[in-house]
């Protein structure tokens, strides 16, 4: 489980950018977040990861404190960035080895890895490629495979389909609602709202900070999601 709980960062030059944020993600939930640029949404997940501390407020993973023990919330969770780290000389089959045993797994075998690779549909002559020349979808592609293999419980991920093909997306998609459904906490940033409402339990919208709407899959039943989106805000104020 992800929560946070009042969770605020007023970064040093006094821009309040989370502002008592409350939220819990539930095993086997998937709770798509949205907003404006700038509205918060990654520094909310670099508070999780406890990239940057909170002014005030708790985010815990597991019911871990980020803050309190960092190492140990870091085992319950994985993270796939917009912009994933790889090393560029280092092919899939490497990275993925490399990060495995960074997260602490041992014992997993090249046809395990294998297996994750096809999993996320990364193309098998890019297995042994170096991720130096892979496109975005590709590193999103390996970043996903790296999530998969360590196994975690509760899965972060800012704007996932940014940048990769109608295809690629889909099968991304696809991945997160398996890991919804094998009872992972799934929370994700994005503006893809046409195909976050295919998949999302619960939707957020963030607004300067501050989470101004949250609703259920079913009470968004018979919802323009973007109709709604555009007025919470335009005309909702704060
Ligand atoms: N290190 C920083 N120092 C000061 N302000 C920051 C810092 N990082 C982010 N901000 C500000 O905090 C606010 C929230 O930024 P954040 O990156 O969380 O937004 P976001 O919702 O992820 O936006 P996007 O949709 O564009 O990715 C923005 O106004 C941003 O300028
Ligand atoms: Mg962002």
């Amino acid at each position: 489980m992800l929560e946070t709980i009042n969770l605020t960062k007023k970064y040093e030059d006094g821009h309040l950018a989370v502002d008592h944020l409350s939220f819990k993600v539930e095993p086997g939930e998937i709770f798509c977040m949205f907003g404006a640029n700038g509205a918060g949404k990654t520094t909310t997940i670099n508070l999780f990861l406890n990239f940057i501390p909170p002014t005030e407020g708790t985010a815990l993973i597991e019911g871990i404190d980020v803050t309190k023990e960092p190492l140990r919330s870091k085992d319950f969770v994985s993270f796939v960035s917009e912009n994933v780290m790889l090393y560029g000389s280092f092919s899939a089959y490497q990275n993925l080895d490399y990060f495995t045993k960074l997260a602490g797994k041992r014992g997993l075998t090249k046809a395990d890895y294998a297996r994750a690779l096809k999993s996320v549909g990364l193309q098998e002559d890019a297995f042994n490629t170096r991720s130096r020349n892979y496109s975005k979808g590709m590193r999103q592609k390996l970043g996903l495979a790296i999530a998969i293999i360590k196994d975690a419980p509760n899965i972060l991920l800012d704007e996932p389909t940014s940048g990769l093909d109608p295809k690629s997306g889909q099968e991304l998609l696809n991945l997160l609602v398996k890991m919804r459904d094998q009872g992972k906490s799934v929370f994700m940033s994005t503006h893809d709202i046409f195909r976050a409402k295919l998949i999302a339990d619960r939707v957020g919208f963030m607004k300067k900070g501050r989470l101004v709407m949250l609703k259920t899959r079913k009470e968004l039943e018979g919802e323009d999601l973007t109709e709604l989106y555009i007025q919470y805000m335009e005309e909702r104020e704060g």
